[in-house]
């Protein structure tokens, strides 16, 4: 093992030994090289010719580039050309955490590693299975789970999904889900929670979503030793009343020394801005502190470096520039606004009981989705086809389960598009 991994190991091991025995192999020798091409070009940092960089440079200092590229963008080079560091650039990270902290008030007081700046969510969560799946893991996902998980921890890293019931009568299966935890025997487990969920717009209600926590309490107090993913990738997206607002992770994060929380999270989805590919890999644990967290964020941006070098700069500035600007805030409210008004829409649309001849949906309350599930002898696919041809209307088939992205929907478009399901499933009868 090269010894700047050895190190970063003692650093957790010494903090807390749980964690380190939670890394998976590529995990635990992975480190962020200080030495070799990024130390020499650090030290020369400053220097009058400074010919360390593998980047080129204009003669009066700032960087090369192409006119017709730059008169693109209204931001000043240094933003866009140059690469960004693996761990992303600091002031986007630094702004990251306190917004975090922002949207999670109950945070306060537990301290968190820096956000480390992903390629967007999926790469943090490719990352997260980096750090913590070896071939052979299981990772527990609910029965209704973001297809791209397969590709992204089973193809990649040879990690196993295994399914637990999401939904009895009408809400979250908490026994599915304890049940789920409790199998195998004491060991470690790795869990991914997705609220609001791809793809069926669930978050769990204020009670559901404390008696996960304390299930996942239970577990860590029984010897268990947990990895919990939190993909918060349509954080901020909770539409009716009594449904928690703040992620899990913020729970999660100060819930016992054996449950390392590693939040991801981005703007692909809250800002919309879904090409951009930025975001965050972010740790908590009980009674973590800076120091161990900073040999996680090394040996993740290690990965990073191994993997994609570093993430975008540009987008990383566009972003910072609008979480600065004072209109954000209002702005997100608008765009919030249309999402609810075209949920309000479903709900409205769905109080028409004639269409529980064919389907019933799925509880939704939050997020980009919602799911109607089809009554016996319809076939998915076959109505699928029948509404894109007679219809004109595109959805997602999932094993005769439709998935609906009403985020893409005008809202006085939705009462034409379950009319539509509707009429392709009197069709298909
Ligand atoms: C649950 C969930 N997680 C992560 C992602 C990926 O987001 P990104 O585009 O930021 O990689 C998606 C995208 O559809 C998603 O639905």
């Amino acid at each position: 093992m090269n010894p700047q991994a050895e190190q970063l190991n003692k650093i957790i091991e010494e903090k807390n030994p749980v964690v380190l025995e939670l890394l998976s192999e590529r995990g635990k020798n992975i480190f962020f090289p200080k030495k070799g091409i990024l130390g020499q070009t650090a030290d020369a940092k400053g220097t009058k010719i400074n010919a360390t960089i593998g980047a080129a440079i204009e003669d009066d200092g700032s960087p090369m580039r192409l006119e017709a590229i730059a008169s693109k963008v209204g931001l000043d080079p240094s933003l866009i050309f140059p690469y960004a560091p693996s761990f992303g650039r600091p002031d986007i990270r630094a702004k990251w955490k306190s917004m975090i902290y922002e949207k999670n008030p109950s945070l306060e007081g537990q301290e968190l590693s820096l956000p480390v700046v992903t390629n967007a969510l999926t790469h943090g969560i490719s990352m997260a299975g980096y750090m913590f799946l070896n071939p052979g893991d299981e990772v527990i996902v609910p029965d209704l789970f973001w297809g791209n998980y397969n590709l992204i921890l089973n193809n990649a890293y040879g990690a196993s999904l295994t399914k637990f019931n999401l939904f009895k009568n009408g809400g979250f299966d908490l026994d599915a889900f304890k049940a789920k935890l409790e199998y195998g025997g004491i060991g470690k487990k790795v869990l991914i929670l997705n609220f609001p969920n791809n793809p069926s717009g669930y978050t769990p209600t204020f009670e559901e979503a404390n008696a996960i926590i304390e299930i996942i309490k239970e577990s860590a107090e029984k010897g268990n030793k947990l990895v919990v993913i939190t993909d918060d990738a349509y954080f901020g997206l909770v539409y009716q009343e009594g449904i928690a607002t703040e992620s899990i992770f913020a729970s999660l994060c100060k819930l016992h020394e054996n449950i390392l929380a590693v939040k991801v999270d981005g703007p692909t989805k809250e800002d919309y801005v879904w090409g951009f590919r930025v975001g965050f890999i972010t740790y908590g644990i009980k009674n973590g502190d800076a120091h161990m967290y900073s040999a996680l964020e090394a040996k993740t941006a290690g990965a990073i470096r191994g993997n994609i070098s570093n993430s975008a700069n540009i987008s990383q500035s566009l972003l910072l520039g609008a979480f600065n600007s004072t209109e954000y805030h209002k702005q997100k409210e608008a765009k919030f606004n249309i999402m609810k008004a075209r949920y309000d829409a479903v709900k409205e649309a769905l109080t028409d009981n004639k269409y529980n001849e064919c389907f019933t949906a799925i509880p939704y309350n939050s997020g980009y989705f919602m799911c109607v599930k089809l009554v016996d002898g319809l076939d998915g696919e076959k109505v699928r086809q029948v509404l894109i041809e007679k219809y004109s209307i595109g959805l997602i088939n999932l094993n005769n389960v439709l998935r609906i992205a009403y985020s893409a929907v005008a809202a006085s478009d939705v009462k034409e598009l379950f009319e539509g399901i509707y009429n392709a499933c009197l069709d298909c009868k």
